[in-house]
């Protein structure tokens, strides 16, 4: 294990995760004794516009992947329309890899509640719901007790502080399925109908929930709004780079001597929060990792220095995502590494459309096939001639991402899938388990 220099120590920015560690910090009590609730008289003397105006000018930008400018989202609900307006909390977290929202949820659910608050009165909704996948039991536990206690303190319900606003918050889980962390999946889900995405336009800004002007935003967007609040746009761009503001929260997990969440400056480097975590594990060197998440186009020990904000990973040829990195080392393999993620992609493609349906079905073969030792070099075109007919050819981004990882190993380690073929790597699968479960 190494120990961080007070330099790299220095880059830890616990904005979102101060509280985390505090004794009971899921209590409402705890909460307000810590400037809990604090944001939102605040901002209750500030008009609406203001408040959207607030958050455009500190540059927030979505959590949830896409990287969405927040104020500009926030803007385009039309107001005055006579229709009632949404706020739905995305609170899926399903990209694997990725463990910032259901952290954030299960030790400081009320920044959350505090943040749908301020964010509803803002753009003029009246009912909010966070959807939580079905699987985070603990989490929605935790939020639905935070919910309550937040209306039995008068936060929640009819003239929240006085203000004449009303607002009602629903905690709802879905059913477990990848595919509802898309906004559109998410809001047909919340619905009642089974989770697909929706043809675009019209948006959800003005065609959401039940047809209605709807918000959707990540946990970690909305639970942001209450500290820009109160510390203000200038202070939160005071860290992060110039066109991705803040701080993140960065999700390591595997071969790092402390995987968790460290949260620092958008434009850290990998190589920081590796230092952070105490180095690579013993015996370990970094062979391969995502940014963010497996949707996210690999990159190698060669991008340690690459500053991870939106700007520079595109840059690099991947995407930021979810900044959940996966540390991968030497003694793994990015090809059995990126067929277990397709066996994911595949699992949860909703078969809307063909190209994801039945591309990544027949990817999986394809993977097994080589993993089994019965290659050709011909299947590494197939692979890339499959992911070229995915990629931008899907109805949503479950199916662009997949292809990420296939194309992206075949970039940088296309040796390794040579060594399956040619027999000097040997086989992880058996013959058995060419024909699989799915
Ligand atoms: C397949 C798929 C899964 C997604 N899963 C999530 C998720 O679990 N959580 C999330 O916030 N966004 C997820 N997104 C992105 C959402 O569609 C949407 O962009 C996001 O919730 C917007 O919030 P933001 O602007 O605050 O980032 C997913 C997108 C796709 C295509
Ligand atoms: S890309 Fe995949 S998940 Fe998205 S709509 Fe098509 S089949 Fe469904």
């Amino acid at each position: 294990m190494t120990t961080p220099r007070p330099e790299t120590l220095a880059k830890l920015t616990p904005v979102l995760t101060k509280r985390w560690l505090s004794p009971d910090a899921w209590r409402i009590g705890t909460y307000e004794k810590l400037d809990g609730y604090a944001a939102l008289r605040k901002a209750f003397k500030a008009h609406p516009d203001d408040l959207i105006q607030l958050i455009k000018d500190s540059g927030l930008r979505g959590r949830g992947g896409a990287g969405f400018p927040t104020g500009l989202k926030w803007g385009f609900i039309p107001q005055g329309d006579g229709k009632p307006h949404y706020l739905v909390v995305n609170a899926d977290e399903g990209e694997p890899g990725t463990c910032k929202d259901l952290p954030l949820m299960t030790h400081d659910p009320h920044s959350l509640v505090e943040g749908v608050i301020i964010a509803s009165y803002a753009i003029r909704a009246n009912r909010a719901y966070i959807y939580i996948r079905g699987e985070a039991v603990h989490a929605a536990r935790r939020l639905r007790n935070a919910v309550n206690e937040a209306y039995a303190k008068g936060y929640l319900g009819r003239n929240i502080l006085g203000s004449g606003f009303d607002l009602d918050l629903v905690v709802h889980s879905g059913a477990g399925a990848y595919i509802c962390g898309e906004e559109t999946a998410l809001l047909d889900s919340l619905e009642g109908f089974r989770g697909q995405p929706r043809l675009r336009p019209p948006f959800p800004a003005t065609h959401g929930l039940y047809a209605s002007p709807t918000v959707v935003n990540n946990v970690g967007t909305i639970a942001s709004v209450p500290y820009i609040v109160l510390g203000g746009a200038d202070w939160w761009k005071s860290m992060g780079t110039e066109k991705s503001s803040g701080p993140m929260i960065y999700s390591l997990s595997g071969r790092v001597v402390n995987p968790g969440q460290y949260e620092c400056g958008l434009g850290i480097t990998l190589r920081e929060l590796i230092e952070l975590a105490g180095g690579m594990q013993p015996g370990h060197s970094l062979k391969f990792w995502t940014p963010g998440g497996s949707s996210t186009p690999l990159l190698t020990a060669e991008h340690l220095d690459v500053p991870l904000d939106f700007e520079e990973v595109a840059a690099a040829g991947s995407i930021l995502g979810t900044t959940a990195t996966q540390i991968f080392s030497d003694q793994d393999c990015p090809v059995y590494a990126t067929y277990r993620w397709l066996e994911f992609y595949h699992h949860e493609s909703c078969g809307k459309c063909t190209p994801c349906r039945e591309g990544n079905y027949w990817m999986v073969r394809v993977y097994r096939r080589i993993l089994a030792g019965q290659g050709t070099h011909e299947d590494l075109d197939t692979l890339l001639d499959t992911c070229d007919n995915i990629l931008g050819r899907s109805f949503c981004g479950l199916g662009d991402g997949a292809t990420s990882s296939v194309t992206s190993s075949l970039k940088y380690f296309k040796q390794d899938y040579l060594d399956y073929i040619e027999g000097r790597t040997a086989p992880r699968l058996s013959d058995k388990q060419l024909v699989g479960a799915h």
